[in-house]
């Protein structure tokens, strides 16, 4: 009576979907990711999003922050356009004047009051696709209402806190992956579990990654995660491609670094370095 699919995702499945540049491609043909996150003391989290989403070939970058990100985003990343909120330290009301073809929101956000009502309207009036991270989740956890408001198709990337927040608790592995799966029914939306062996929920269909390695334990590494998918969803991959492809280039990335920093030194913005090896070693 068990009717599902699990899937073993390396090289030889994420080459079907890969998409070769053409030679009169531009920055318009690779699309526009937004970020939206950050709060006083957790900029970095959108800093390395944003980051993720240019290497891994968005055309354009825009990171939405509260005031105080302004400068070191800036300065951080001249690639990148920054916009910023009316708060100063934390998001209060997303407000912003461009059409991004795809929109990551949550990191280091915070789970303020004013940034769940924020969020709320934000939803109610958006069209873009998401994907929705860390503080995201956990804004959805606070207001179980707000799923209803995902679009079709919206990418969640929880770790295990922010999965637990979300579904509550589970017995076994296999009684978490019947809850995941139930909620990606009934909103029709993809749910990445993140952890050692990442697996990717859609509806009754599993995909196990095979790449990563505890180098990746290390703080900001999730956030480049969401910024590898926003990056991918930006250049035309489908949402549930771009996040099975993103989970394993962004592990892939981190099996060729470990070469050069160990376990121990690896740092998220290491994974970042590594994206073009990870791209490089497809073919
Ligand atoms: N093997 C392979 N991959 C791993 C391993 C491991 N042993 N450990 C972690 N990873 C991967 C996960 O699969 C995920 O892609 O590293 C990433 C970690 O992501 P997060 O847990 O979201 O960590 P991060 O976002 O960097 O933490 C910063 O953001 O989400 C909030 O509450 C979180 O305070 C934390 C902050
Ligand atoms: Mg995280």
């Amino acid at each position: 009576q068990i009717n599902t699919q699990a899937n073993l995702i390396g090289k030889h499945e994420v080459l079907t979907w890969y998409k070769p540049r053409e030679k009169f491609s531009h920055k318009g043909s690779f699309g526009h990711a937004l970020l939206i996150g950050g709060s006083y003391g957790k900029i970095g989290a959108v800093n390395l999003a944003s980051h993720a989403a240019l290497s891994s070939g968005a055309g354009l970058v825009t990171a939405y922050m509260p005031k105080c990100g302004y400068l070191l985003l800036q300065s951080a990343l001249p690639e990148v356009m920054v916009l910023t909120d009316e708060g100063e330290n934390c998001i209060t009301n997303i407000k912003f004047d461009i059409t991004p073809t795809i929109i990551g929101l949550g990191m280091g956000m915070g789970t303020h009051e004013t940034s769940l009502k924020a969020f709320e309207s934000f939803l109610n009036s958006n069209k873009a696709p998401l994907i929705i991270d860390a503080d995201g989740i956990n804004l959805l956890s606070k207001n179980n209402d707000l799923l209803e408001l995902l679009p079709k198709q919206t990418i969640l990337t929880p770790h295990p806190k922010e999965l637990e927040r979300l579904i509550g608790g589970w017995k076994d592995d296999f009684d978490k992956l019947k809850k995941v799966s139930a909620l990606s029914k009934k909103y029709d939306i993809i749910i990445v579990i993140k952890g050692a062996n990442t697996i990717t929920v859609y509806r009754e269909n599993y995909y196990v990654n095979s790449t990563g390695n505890p180098g990746l334990a290390t703080a900001g590494t999730g956030d480049v995660l969401t910024g590898v998918i926003t990056g991918l969803r930006a250049q035309g991959y489908d949402a549930l491609i771009a996040a099975i492809f993103g989970v394993y280039l962004h592990g892939k990335s981190a099996d060729l670094q470990v070469e050069n920093y160990a376990y121990q030194s690896m740092l998220a913005r290491h994974v970042i370095e590594g994206l073009g090896l990870a791209y490089l070693d497809l073919f």
